[in-house]
């Protein structure tokens, strides 16, 4: 069960904003990462292109420092460093301007028409259009050019469509990019298997066996570092609108006919246009807030951001329907929240009551439920009703039939690939079924805006809840409601 590495060709791939965060503690260690894994060739060449002036010896010492810091020490391998530095060069380089694109024409000059060029947009979207324009017109592009752009992809339905207009004036939709990189992750891939490769859930995934489904994707650190990009986003542009949504489709899409890029994207885009709008009063927005007694600028949102009347969520919950034959009547709950009590992302598929049971009331009744585990200890267990031992009568307990994949897998599982070096090593081979199409994100979006548009024309104010916690309370009266809980936040 060792992972296979199938090595690609050489190919080219240019970061644009090489100095940047992203590039820096994502993209460029997925990519040494690929290379320890023997899965990128000699030949290959990285270039690193951003505004700073540093020669490529320069950028090269830095990231060999950077990538020692970016990696765990099970995951940095020094002895293919110098090897791996050798394949990398640097342009400074203006995006908006017209600084340095000849020598980027020069570092990629000698290559034939069908090699793979990949050119990562590791920039703001506001330099998308600057950028496509500019491989255009210094003839940079060929047959075998993929662009790869990371979110936000847009700030509302009316961005996003600019955005995919702009692009698609200068790329096909077959040479665009689009990462969200929950689809990346191992066990988000999981549940398309579990799914699709299995007979036995298939069967009873609609809304005739299933009572409803949690998504929870709860994280333990807050916003500082990233103040001025979160104030305008919020959890509902940050999380909602992409990560919960991408697992949402997961769950619950239609099995495609085949696992292809188009196949899998249709099916999922069908299930964003089935959501129903979401009524008001089945969102709760929350900022975290410190718990009484605790000191800690980043344990206060309205602190962090230095500003006292901020209306930004940093928590939100909501009651989603999908209106089609599977799923009419089954609600779907999806939460997301910062400095909330443990790092948990979890789906739980919770199943109807037996219809009836030989046992009488008094033996107790237990439903049934999958919990599905996407990080940390990724696994699955599914409760299951047993006899409580012993003499006395027949009473039914829960027990968990429980498999955390690290453990199944064992060490052969190796080291699991972070989610940027399956998506990006996807990009060369030219797969994109892990990435989000154009009519997708805008979907998304259509969804998502009057929601958003709602909350600013009350003037809604999220409801504070202490740093640590599950949330604010008013998440548990939304379940409460419909006589259901959510399951814990555990790590
Ligand atoms: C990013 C969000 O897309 O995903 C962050 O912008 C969030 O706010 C992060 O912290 C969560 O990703 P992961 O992989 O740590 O679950």
């Amino acid at each position: 069960m060792v992972s296979r590495v199938i090595p690609v060709e050489p190919f080219d791939l240019v970061v644009f904003g090489a100095t940047g965060d992203l590039a820096q503690r994502k993209i460029l260690p997925a990519l040494f990462r690929r290379y320890c894994a023997g899965q990128i060739p000699t030949g290959t060449r990285i270039i690193g292109a951003a505004r700073s002036a540093h020669s490529p010896d320069e950028y090269r010492i830095n990231l060999a420092q950077s990538l020692e810091k970016n990696l765990t020490a099970s995951t940095f391998d020094p002895k293919d460093l110098a090897k791996f530095l050798e394949l990398v060069s640097y342009v400074p380089l203006d995006g908006s301007g017209e600084t340095g694109w000849s020598t980027l024409c020069e570092a990629l000059s000698g290559a034939g028409t069908d090699r793979v060029q990949v050119f990562y947009f590791s920039v703001g979207p506001g330099l998308f259009g600057p950028l496509a324009e500019r491989l255009h017109s210094y003839g940079l592009t060929n047959g075998a050019t993929r662009i790869v752009v990371e979110k936000p992809f847009g700030h509302d339905l009316e961005t996003a469509r600019e955005l995919n207009r702009t692009l698609a004036s200068h790329f096909d939709e077959g040479q665009i990019y689009r990462i969200d990189h929950y689809l990346g992750k191992e066990t988000v891939q999981n549940l398309m298997a579990v799914r699709f490769g299995n007979m036995l859930f298939e069967p009873l995934w609609n809304s005739q066996y299933v009572d409803h489904i949690q998504i929870t994707v709860a994280e333990t650190v807050g916003v500082l570092g990233r103040e001025d990009y979160y104030e305008r986003s919020g959890a509902m542009r940050d999380m909602m609108q992409n990560h919960l949504m991408q697992l949402l489709c997961l769950i619950a899409m239609e099995p495609p006919a085949k696992f292809d890029p188009d196949a899998v994207r249709d099916e999922k885009l069908k299930v964003i246009r089935a959501l129903d709008p979401v009524e008001p009063y089945h969102i709760v927005r929350g900022q975290y807030a410190p718990a009484s007694g605790a000191v800690g600028r980043d344990l206060n949102y309205r602190e962090t951001v230095r500003n006292q009347r901020t209306r930004t969520e940093s928590y939100i919950a909501l009651k989603a329907h999908i209106s089609n034959w599977r799923w009419a009547g089954t609600p779907f709950y999806l939460r997301t929240g910062k400095r909330l009590k443990a790092r948990s992302s979890v789906i739980n598929v919770m199943f109807k009551d037996a219809p009836h049971s030989i046992f009488g009331e008094e033996a107790g009744r237990h439903a049934n439920h999958l919990k599905i585990r996407l990080q940390p200890n990724e696994g699955i267990t599914l409760s299951v009703t047993i006899k409580e031992p012993g003499p006395g009568g027949m009473r039914l307990m829960d027990v968990p039939l429980d498999m955390s994949f690290a453990e199944a897998l064992g060490p052969k599982g190796g080291d699991p690939a972070d989610a940027y070096e399956r998506l990006i090593m996807d990009v060369v081979r030219g797969n994109q079924t892990l990435f989000m199409r154009g009519d997708e994100v805008e979907a998304a979006w259509a969804w998502t805006d009057p929601i958003i548009a709602d909350w600013e024309a009350r003037g809604d104010v999220p409801k504070p809840y202490e740093s640590g916690s599950t949330g604010p309370g008013d998440a548990d009266l939304l379940l409460r409601r419909d006589t259901r809980e959510w399951r814990g936040i555990n790590p």
